[in-house]
């Protein structure tokens, strides 16, 4: 699979981004323990995406309340990989009302001390030294950029975190808090599919009023082009949106599409969701959340194909509410 630089970092990372909020079991209750089913799930999503050439993994200290960090720390044991070889990202920030630290309202959380003590907590769970990346997971409204500048700065010298990054946030906030930091950032992971297009919908629509109200990016994605931020697709199946049942009806023209594009490829249609995205000349990297392993092989078809720019819009057209003037 082919390699992309992550942001301005010395990072050779897979063009798909596997990611792990899948793994751990189907329960986000920190009370509930990880049995060894979840452990094997977490190895055989794990060996599939190391087998299709993926080197990326996509943590986030609350997914499945710190146990699909656990899960993937079975791969140790299992000997899948050194740790040298492949790329550990994670996240903090995010405080759930059950947060035994906090016993209130959930809530975001970007000071020194929580971003310290969840790193700390970050590695015990994934049996590891060190995380390759660490990204602030939301905008804090109440973020202080000073304290995450010397978290930042420590978690460098202690070598516990190498690089930097953010997810969920506009240009605005990331240039504030880059102002205070001693690098630069070197990835903004942000909801990106054929069904959630938001970041791109605003650069088509810069001046038609079409839906002013939906448009709270301000210029992301050009922010991060420019300044060489990587920004990583979450979500980018839209979360299961190919799968059969309730909930497909809206999204019929769509799938249609995909479909129809899928046969002429001789691909997959949950290639042709992640081949849209890679068409993006902004070398997004989708973070790819499926544990299956067939559907994680159909997935990395993706990377064998290059939609034309016709019929990268025609997809995107085909989407609910889409306007092109
Ligand atoms: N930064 C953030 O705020 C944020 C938020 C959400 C997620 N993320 C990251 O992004 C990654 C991917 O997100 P995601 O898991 O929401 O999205 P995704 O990759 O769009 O979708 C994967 C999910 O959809 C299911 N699925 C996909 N295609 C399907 C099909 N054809 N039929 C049935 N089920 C299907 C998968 O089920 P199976 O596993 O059973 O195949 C899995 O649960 C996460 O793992 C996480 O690392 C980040």
């Amino acid at each position: 699979m082919e390699k992309i630089k992550l942001g301005k970092s010395e990072l050779e990372v897979s063009r798909l981004a596997f990611g792990c909020m899948g793994l751990g079991g189907a329960s986000w209750n920190k009370e509930d323990l990880l049995t060894k089913e979840d452990e094997l799930v977490a190895i055989r999503a794990v060996e599939t995406a190391l087998e299709q050439g993926i080197n990326f993994f996509d943590h986030a200290d609350i997914y499945k309340g710190g146990k699909s960090e656990q899960a993937f720390s079975s791969i140790w044991e299992a000997n899948l990989v050194d740790r040298e070889s492949i790329y550990l990202q994670s996240k903090c920030g995010i405080r759930f009302a059950d947060d035994v630290f906090l016993g209130s309202a959930p809530h975001y959380d970007l000071s020194y001390d929580y971003i310290m003590k969840s790193v700390d907590d970050i590695l015990k769970r994934l049996k590891t030294d060190y995380l390759d990346t660490l990204l602030l997971h939301r905008p804090d409204a109440l973020i202080e950029p000073e304290e995450v500048a010397r978290a930042f700065r420590e978690l460098k010298e202690s070598q516990k975190v190498r690089y930097f990054g953010v997810s969920n946030h506009n240009a605005a906030q990331i240039e504030l808090l880059q102002s205070y930091l001693d690098e630069p950032l070197v990835t903004n992971q942000l909801e990106l599919s054929l069904v959630q297009s938001n970041l791109i919908d605003e650069g088509l629509n810069v001046n038609s009023l079409v839906n002013p109200g939906d448009y709270r990016n301000h210029g992301t994605l050009e922010y991060c082009r420019l300044h060489q931020l990587t920004v990583q697709a979450w979500s980018p199946l839209a979360g299961g949106l190919l799968a059969k049942g309730e909930g497909k009806e809206p999204y019929a023209q769509l799938i249609q599409t995909i479909e129809q594009y899928a046969r002429e490829y001789g691909v997959s249609a949950e290639a042709i969701m992640i081949a849209w995205v890679l068409r993006h000349p902004a070398q997004i990297q989708p973070v790819v959340g499926t544990k299956t392993p067939d559907r994680l092989k159909a997935v990395c078809e993706a990377t064998q194909i290059t939609l034309t720019k016709e019929q990268w819009y025609r997809l995107y057209n085909s989407g609910l509410g889409k306007v092109l003037l």
